[in-house]
């Protein structure tokens, strides 16, 4: 078994170090943040996740998983460092990358408190998304602080896994993508990942650029997918089309695939809006101009007005006599996370127009009061936030939303309005009872 230290205790880092403790490796979470650190070693786990907690419970229990700010032993002692810190958006599109050049700058810190003769080798995995390059840029850091390539090598990792079931994803990821020039690195980590080995997880190995673009190409393709199927909810609503059977007929022919074709209030959340952004940025200091990309950003910004676009045809744009109950803030179900979340520009642009808002999420509240303070009400359950509203938008697909009671929720309603920006309802049965119904491409 292996000594493993990850760096960045947020979504990935988290998961990553779990599930790898759970292979039976010893692993230390190293975090800059003293208070989420405490919170972590109190058992408080700083983000929704289903599954996560009891097993950081379960294997901090069994003395495999710790969590410190202090990084100088584990450092040392370590067979494998993961870099799983944040790359947030920069000012021009491009991801900020500070984080991983401070933590490539300590992990060489903490190497050359060693002496050389007993210093252990070590793999650098970098399993933030960086752009094209930074694998190659860590590695040089490292050497230009006086770490020799006898004792390191960098190995891109990228990580995959969707918040909401990144458990699962992790434990049963649909590819490895493990990117390096060093053999005895790149066996180093398929050695740490043997129990996905096991399992027939195809790994896909290639040149650190190559790895870095795979991760960027995935997540524009399925922003792609996204923004194209909202587009076509766009036309069905014009043409008198069901967009759900467009996606069904497009979707079972094989070359397509029938996944990522539901549409929507637009993608959010801390990967595509980023990556996507990131992608045209890293193709234009290539020297290209990446034009799908750009047109689904563009999509992708007019999709999440779609919404009180709808509210505006609806009750025209005075909204000011009038009060909205908001289902859903997260960016999808089963996270907290609430960055780029749709949600924020409804909810703003309702707001511009004078209406008051009532909102509900089963696990975003937190989050969501941090941003929007005492714009809107925070309701404490779904009965709360329905009653005596003029509409039920709902902007997340929590399966908490799919059981209402219809009949229960027409008596509280003001006027009997669904707008739903998930699709979750079924128009004609929704209709049968009474409510005007606006889906998305229905
Ligand atoms: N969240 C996702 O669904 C997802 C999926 C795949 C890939 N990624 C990528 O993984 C990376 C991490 O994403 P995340 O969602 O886990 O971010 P996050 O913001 O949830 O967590 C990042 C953590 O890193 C910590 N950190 C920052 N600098 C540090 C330092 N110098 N030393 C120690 N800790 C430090 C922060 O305090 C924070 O806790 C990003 O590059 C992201 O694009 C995210």
């Amino acid at each position: 078994m292996m000594k493993v230290v990850v760096f960045g205790a947020g979504y990935v880092g988290l998961v990553t170090g779990v599930c790898i403790a759970d292979f039976g490796n010893t692993v230390y979470c190293i975090d800059n943040l003293e208070e989420k650190v405490a919170n972590l070693n109190q058992g408080k786990i700083p983000v929704y996740e289903p599954g996560l907690e009891s097993l950081i419970k379960k294997n901090m229990a069994a003395g495999r998983l710790f969590f410190t700010t202090d990084c100088t032993k584990a450092v040392l002692d370590a067979d494998i460092i993961f870099i799983a810190v944040g790359t947030p958006p920069g000012e021009n599109g491009e991801a900020d990358t500070d984080n991983v050049v401070s933590v490539a700058s300590t992990i060489a810190e903490q190497m050359l408190k060693e002496d050389a003769v007993c210093r252990k080798y070590k793999v650098v995995i970098n399993k933030s998304t960086v752009p094209v390059g930074m694998g190659k840029m860590v590695q040089q850091i490292i050497n230009d602080k006086g770490v020799s390539d006898e004792y390191f090598a960098v190995v891109s990792n990228p990580e995959f896994l969707r918040e909401g079931s990144a458990i699962n994803d992790f434990f049963r990821p649909d590819r490895v993508v493990i990117g390096g020039d060093c053999q005895k690195a790149i066996d180093k980590l398929k050695e740490l990942y043997r129990p996905l080995y096991l399992i027939e997880t195809p790994f896909i190995t290639s040149n650190m650029e190559t790895a870095e673009l795979i991760k960027y190409a995935s997540n524009a393709f399925l922003a792609t997918k996204i923004s194209f199927i909202n587009e076509m909810a766009n036309i069905c609503d014009r043409v008198g089309a069901d967009v759900h059977v467009v996606a069904r007929g497009m979707g079972k022919d094989n070359r397509i695939g029938r996944y990522f074709l539901h549409p929507g209030p637009g993608y959010g959340g801390s990967c595509f809006p980023k990556d996507t952004h990131a992608l045209i940025n890293i193709a234009k200091n290539a020297g290209y101009d990446l034009k799908i990309v750009k047109a689904v950003e563009e999509v992708n910004a007019y999709q999440k007005s779609v919404v009180s676009n709808k509210i505006k045809e609806i009750f025209g744009s005075d909204l000011s006599q009038l009060t909205f109950g908001i289902l859903g803030l997260a960016f999808k179900p089963n996270t907290d996370d609430i960055r780029e979340a749709p949600s924020l520009t409804i909810i703003k642009e309702l707001i511009q127009m004078g209406a008051s808002i009532k909102a509900f999420d089963p696990e975003a509240m937190e989050n969501a009061r941090l941003i929007l303070g005492d714009s809107i009400y925070f309701a404490v359950n779904i009965d709360d936030v329905l009653e005596g509203v003029d509409a039920m938008i709902i902007i997340t697909e929590w399966n908490d939303f799919r059981d209402i009671n219809l009949i229960e929720l027409k008596k509280k309603l003001k006027q009997p309005v669904i707008v739903d920006a998930r699709n979750v309802y079924d128009p004609q049965k929704v209709k049968d009872l009474g409510f005007e119904y606006y889906g998305m491409g229905r």
